[in-house]
């Protein structure tokens, strides 16, 4: 068996890259979550969907005892797909140090661990948000990173840059930093998806639970934009594809594949779709009408931003092929799966 531990693994992304996993009869997935904004009841989801169970240990990664216990009591492991951190950019605004805290030391304290049991293939969960404001459309990953707008964006900038460093003095470790654009959508079952516990920000829960009735009436933010209807363009990608490029990302390191010690790809479609677009693809898939306003800009968002996906066709044969109203319908499903009590 390949031992392959992720940490975050009952968070939205790692959960659904636990279930590409565990598809191969080949892996065990051991995860580290301290359910700090998910729930236990993902493992449990997981394992229904994969049919067998990834290992879970609720353990904060920021603890360096008791994460060691975890690669202790797994010898061996191959590889580790770091997901944890805190993610929410207008929180982390409010509360720096928290985020500073959570996501450096978090990384610090893992790829410790790497080096200590051993591990040669580490993945890192970052963002477009490094490449800031941007001038030139699509993003390719030699456009210059720029000065972070949250802290929590500086956290990925500077993770980034932690990884490099370490890498450069590394015995054993290669690395890929994965930049992702926006990732939304539920596995194709609806039986997992994102589920935030605090009031959601993103796109998509906003659209799916204004459907609902639990959200009265979405704004979207800003018409006047210099783009096609005036709202903002970005590039939704499908989590499932987001999940099956971490499997890829993960084989092209362990086969050797890699021609830098570390390297930086990004994970988005490629294609860029605006506000008021997405919204028609829900109402398309969902077939009923989404109450929405156009609203004022929302201070910090870049008009437009999407990604050049061929250098993760090139280096990992990965694309993304689920299109918009996939990721919309997906949700949308997941979402009336909540409502209906099916899923929990
Ligand atoms: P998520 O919050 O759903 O999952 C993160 C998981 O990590 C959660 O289950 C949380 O409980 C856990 N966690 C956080 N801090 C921890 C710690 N110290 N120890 C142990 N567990 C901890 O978020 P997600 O959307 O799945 O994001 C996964 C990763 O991808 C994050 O690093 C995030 O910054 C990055 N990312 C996400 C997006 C996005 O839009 N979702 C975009 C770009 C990058
Ligand atoms: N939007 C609305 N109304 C809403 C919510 C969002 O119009 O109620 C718009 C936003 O203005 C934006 C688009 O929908 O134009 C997408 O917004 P999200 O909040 O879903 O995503 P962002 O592109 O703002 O943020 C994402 C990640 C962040 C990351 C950032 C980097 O969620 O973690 O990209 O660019 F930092």
């Amino acid at each position: 068996m390949t031992k392959i531990l992720i940490t975050g693994g009952c968070g939205y992304i790692g959960s659904h890259t636990a279930i590409e996993l565990l598809s191969n009869p080949e892996i065990e997935v051991i995860s580290v979550d301290n359910l700090i904004n998910s729930s236990a009841q993902t493992a449990d989801r997981v394992g229904q969907i994969a049919g067998r169970n990834m290992k879970n240990y609720q353990v904060d990664v920021c603890d360096k005892e008791a994460l060691s216990e975890v690669f202790e009591e797994n010898p061996g492991i191959e590889g580790v797909i770091h997901f944890a951190a805190l993610k929410a950019v207008g929180e982390s605004v409010e509360q720096p140090l928290r985020y500073y805290q959570n996501n450096l030391l978090s990384l610090i304290n893992i790829l410790d661990c790497c080096e200590k049991y051993e591990v040669k293939n580490f993945i890192f969960s970052s963002s477009c948000t490094v490449y800031g404001e941007i001038d030139q459309l699509p993003v390719t990953e030699q456009t210059p990173t720029k000065e972070a707008a949250s802290p929590y964006g500086n956290t990925k900038l500077v993770g980034e840059r932690i990884i490099k460093d370490f890498i450069a003095i590394s015995e054993n470790v290669n690395a890929i930093a994965l930049r992702y654009f926006n990732p939304v959508g539920a596995h194709d079952s609806g039986l997992n998806g994102e589920d935030p516990i605090n009031k959601p920000n993103n796109l998509v829960p906003v659209i799916t639970r204004t459907a609902s009735g639990m959200i009265p009436q979405l704004t979207v933010f800003g018409g006047d934009y210099a783009t096609r209807d005036g709202s903002c363009v970005r590039d939704y990608i499908h989590v499932v594809d987001i999940a099956e490029a971490h499997v890829k990302a993960l084989e092209y390191l362990m086969e050797g594949k890699n021609e830098d010690r570390y390297e930086y790809i990004n994970l988005g479609s490629g294609n860029g779709v605006t506000v008021l677009e997405a919204i028609q693809a829900f109402e398309k898939v969902a077939g009923l009408e989404l109450n929405y306003v156009v609203g004022d800009r929302r201070p910090g968002d870049v008009g437009a931003i999407y990604s050049d996906s061929s250098l993760a066709k090139e280096k990992l044969g990965w694309e993304a092929r689920r299109g918009i109203e996939e990721m919309m319908a997906s949700a949308w499903k997941w979402q009336m799966n909540l409502n209906e009590g099916v899923a929990v």
